[in-house]
């Protein structure tokens, strides 16, 4: 491992690369990168970067909005397989087709989609930032949102705005067990249940505290409370402990069996050292769109951080 992290430190500097990381990836190359965020950081930071390379280790819809916002740089994920469930539920077609049945209604969709998704909305948002770009519409203005229909009810409850929603979901928050959740309170009676808004509405409902990756990350480490169930991802808690190492952070359990009995995204998890050594020693592979498609992408990501 020692002389893997060597060689990628030294094609790193040789390339003038950088490493953007979500928190989603596993510790060692959250530890590798030279930034770890959410979203919302994540496409600050790619649009900020003066590096010549961006590696993403995150999945091809965070890669391509980097490459949006970077059109001259060269943007390699290490495994163009890394997808996304709620990306998936959407194609360009399908959403321009949806759209057409709304002429008079103002698009917004999650930052989880695709480069054809993004050019045909009004307005991108992120789950840092969602409520703020929902408040930025004129309140006589009626709203289509997609992918994530968790997100989009999630939004209705907090603006009280009409909203259309498209019908995706995450397969990763809408994994948890309401009936293990339940045994883990009964274990853990003091625990602080926190979630991410793509949870299902029956995990939102009970939570003290629904949040993007940051925030919830900010939310733990400013706490008084010492015992958190956190329904997210549970690559997340390696960032967690290393802010709150005093704290307990237990992940919320997971419907499926798996090894950790937690919610893992398989897509964050194909990206590995290796892959990033090889992606960055081959240049490959790289994300490359059509320069008009970037184009018409670019204009609702701009107008989303336009809002900072
Ligand atoms: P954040 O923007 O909150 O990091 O979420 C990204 C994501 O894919 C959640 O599943
Ligand atoms: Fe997509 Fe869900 Fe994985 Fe996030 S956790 S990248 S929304 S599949």
């Amino acid at each position: 491992m020692e002389e893997l992290l060597e060689k990628i430190h030294q094609l790193k500097q040789h390339y003038k690369a950088v490493i953007l990381a979500h928190y989603y990836q596993d510790p060692a190359i959250q530890d590798l990168a030279d930034f770890v965020g959410d979203s919302l950081d994540l496409s600050r930071k790619a649009r900020d970067s003066d590096a010549e390379v961006i590696v993403f280790a995150g999945v091809h819809f965070m890669a391509e909005t980097a490459k949006i916002l970077n059109p001259s740089k060269k943007v390699l994920l290490p495994d163009l397989d890394a997808g996304c469930s709620l990306a998936d539920s959407c194609t360009g077609k399908a959403f321009k087709e949806w759209k057409m049945q709304y002429p008079d209604h103002i698009s917004v969709t999650y930052i989880n989609c695709s480069a054809e998704v993004k050019a045909e909305s009004d307005w991108v948002c992120t789950s840092a930032n969602a409520l703020k770009v929902i408040q930025a519409i004129p309140e006589d203005k009626q709203i289509l949102f997609a992918p994530d229909k968790n997100l989009g009810n999630y939004l209705i409850k907090e603006t009280g705005r009409n909203m259309v929603l498209w019908n995706g979901e995450c397969m990763v928050h809408k994994a948890f067990s309401m009936e293990k959740l339940m045994k883990l309170w009964q274990q853990y009676p003091a625990a602080r249940l926190i979630a991410h808004p793509e949870s299902e509405d029956h995990v939102i409902r009970v939570a003290e505290f629904i949040g993007s990756t940051s925030a919830l990350l900010n939310y733990v480490q400013d706490s008084d409370k010492d015992t958190f169930i956190v329904a997210t991802e549970h690559g997340i808690l390696h960032e967690m402990q290393r802010r709150a190492p005093e704290k307990l952070q237990i992940p919320a359990p997971s419907k499926d069996n798996n090894s950790c009995a937690c919610s893992e995204c398989a897509f964050m998890k194909m990206n590995t050292m290796e892959k990033i050594y090889e992606c960055l020693l081959h240049g490959k592979p790289e994300i490359q769109l059509d320069e008009s498609l970037m184009k018409s992408a670019l204009r609702p990501i701009e107008r989303m951080l336009s809002l900072d």
